[in-house]
């Protein structure tokens, strides 16, 4: 028996994978704690974009998607709808045409990527998010790369959130399988310590067995207080653990809703849902 009373208590543990202090210089937040209401908005929010590749037509068309602090939204709708494409904007991938990205009450329309990592944000895209040819710990000492402070305790976190990863930690990363990459792939986000963690299609091509299990990862990152933005190709799934759902279709807000309201809404579940 172990006399750690903490050890079922699976939600809480990893509180400190949460950002106390911060990386960057929101210190409004910093100061005013998690429980901060979202008095300027929601606490991210991608503010009806528009806008495309280069100089190619216009693939968002007034889309708006949010997140509240301390809540999971999700991104769902047929393929090619924009949801990459809601996701790249809001990450700064793509210059907007119209619209604009606040954070935390600030506008962060013109900031890079970089920056934007810097200001609380971690980004998971749906291909080609781990280095295959490193180790596991490789790619987590990778995404730490704006620390200049002592990450191995995050690693840790990484570690205790999803424990396969510390036993395959000298593997290369492309021998795992997929749903171990997933969490490779979360794990190097959650190295800078986000504020918010975008994840385009957390799950894709796992097994239904290793999805749950990656959702209640999500979940479990979600209580430590960063706030989840993720696209979602198992929708019914998804809205299930949402507290917002955006349904996208070719670039435009189709429904928005609670995840509840919209797994209960006829032409939502009709159309998108598979009746
Ligand atoms: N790098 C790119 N350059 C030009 N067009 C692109 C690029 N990436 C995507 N597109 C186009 O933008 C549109 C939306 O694509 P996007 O990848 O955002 O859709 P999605 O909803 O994420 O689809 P999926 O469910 O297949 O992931 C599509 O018409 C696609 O062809
Ligand atoms: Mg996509």
């Amino acid at each position: 028996m172990s006399d750690n009373p903490y050890q079922d208590d699976r939600g809480n543990k990893d509180r400190s994978l949460g950002n106390p202090d911060g990386m960057g210089t929101m210190d409004s937040y910093r100061k005013s704690g998690a429980a901060r209401p979202a008095a300027g908005g929601p606490y991210l929010i991608g503010d009806a974009m528009t806008g495309g590749y280069g100089k190619g037509a216009d693939i968002l068309h007034g889309c708006t998607i949010a997140v509240e602090q301390g809540e999971i939204a999700v991104i769902v709708g047929p393929n090619g709808a924009g949801k990459s494409t809601a996701m790249k904007a809001v990450f700064g991938m793509l210059d907007l045409r119209e619209g604009a990205v606040r954070l935390d009450g600030q506008d962060i329309t013109e900031l890079s990527p970089q920056a934007r990592v810097r200001q609380g944000m971690g980004f998971v895209p749906q291909t080609s998010n781990i280095f295959t040819s490193m180790s596991v710990e490789e790619n987590l000492e990778m995404g730490a790369f704006i620390r200049e402070d002592d990450y191995r305790a995050t690693m840790e976190q990484v570690y205790d959130l999803f424990p396969i990863l510390r036993e395959k930690r000298r593997q290369a990363a492309g021998e795992l399988s997929g749903g171990q990459r997933q969490q490779v792939a979360v794990g190097r986000a959650l190295m800078t310590r986000p504020k918010v963690l975008m994840l385009d299609e957390p799950t894709a091509g796992v097994s239904p067995i290793v999805m749950d299990e990656l959702f209640d990862r999500i979940i479990e990152v979600a209580r430590t207080g960063i706030c989840i933005l993720m696209v979602e190709q198992n929708a019914r799934q998804a809205l299930e653990i949402a507290d917002k759902g955006y349904v996208l279709v070719q670039g435009r807000n189709a429904h928005t809703g609670t995840g509840k309201e919209l797994l209960a809404d006829d032409e939502v579940r009709r159309s998108f849902l598979g009746g």
